[in-house]
């Protein structure tokens, strides 16, 4: 297949059959197993799945935090061996510095890489008009919103030109309004630089709205239950939420994620000291969904 001009030819998640133990008490646990996942260049990509199911572990992973205790994670084909200026992270909690003003922020990681003053300034400025920010420019992150908060912590994480962003539950925090204006800004960021995200949610509908594929995880430990295209048009609107092909999607998926849900609570009351007889009160477990 013959590559357009236009799509990108880096940021390429290759995850090959991950699995990630931690020893608790002494016993050593799986948290995902045997995951294979892949992002191609400029693709965005969202894993839902139950609390507790590894996706924290996985995102990790990429981005260099951790290193898997089988198998193997690359970008463009170089092993990950720690962080990297290639990848750039958000999380759910701001990790803004407090006493740094808003372009300060920003432009933190390129004074880091050495960049000139004028240079860093005028790619802090930049990306800050992408993303609505400009006229915030010189106040305190404690002067904003928290929808604000986080879009500046999107915008630093994209000042120093990674091919990759990676997001795990970066809105997790925020009232369902502001939810939905931060994914149209950030699926607008996303076509104008042309990145790969990899995007962590329990939101279902979040995530058919923002990606090309959806990967949902088994309950601990974790593993690819399906891999769900999206054929949505993009740019995606707020309409097509209540489209057939939408609505079906959501469906699919609810499906899949209460199933899950249904046994990583079994496995919680199983050991909470219920034991077997755990799926005795599984009716009452479906009732409470
Ligand atoms: N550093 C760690 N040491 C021991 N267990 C961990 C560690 N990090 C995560 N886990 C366990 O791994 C599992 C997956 O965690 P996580 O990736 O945070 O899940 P998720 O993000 O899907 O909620 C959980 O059971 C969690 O308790
Ligand atoms: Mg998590």
């Amino acid at each position: 297949m013959m590559a357009s001009v236009h799509s990108p030819s880096r940021g390429c998640i290759d995850i090959r059959d991950v699995t990630v133990s931690f020893s608790q008490n002494g016993a050593s646990l799986d948290a995902v197993s045997g995951i294979s996942l892949k992002v191609e260049p400029g693709e965005f990509v969202s894993i839902v799945g139950p609390s507790g199911c590894g996706k924290s572990t996985l995102l990790n992973i990429v981005a260099g935090f951790l290193s898997p205790t089988r198998g193997e994670a690359s970008v463009d084909g170089a092993a990950i061996r720690g962080p990297g200026a290639d990848r750039g992270v958000v999380f759910q909690q701001y990790s803004l510095f407090p006493w740094l003003r808003v372009r300060e922020n920003v432009e933190f990681g390129l004074k880091m890489q050495g960049m000139c003053s004028s240079e860093r300034q005028s790619k802090a400025r930049t990306l800050l008009g992408l993303a609505g920010l400009l006229a915030f420019e010189n106040h305190y992150p404690d002067q904003l919103s928290g929808g604000m908060k986080q879009r500046v912590g999107i915008v630093r994480a994209l000042a120093t030109g990674p091919q990759v962003l990676l997001m795990d539950e970066p809105f997790g925090a925020l009232d369902a309004q502001t939810r939905v204006v931060m994914q149209e800004i950030l699926t607008n960021m996303w076509q104008q630089l042309r990145l790969s995200v990899l995007f962590i949610t329990h939101d279902i509908e979040e995530s058919i709205f923002l990606s090309d594929k959806v990967y949902v995880m088994t309950a601990r430990p974790g593993r690819i239950k399906a891999e769900i295209p999206i054929p949505l048009p993009r740019p995606r609107t707020a309409e097509m939420t209540s489209s057939p092909t939408f609505v079906a999607i959501q469906q699919q998926l609810k499906a899949l994620i209460r199933e899950e849900s249904l046994a990583a609570m079994g496995g919680e009351l199983a050991d909470g000291g219920l034991g077997r007889d755990w799926h005795l009160g599984s009716e009452g477990v479906r009732a409470a969904l």
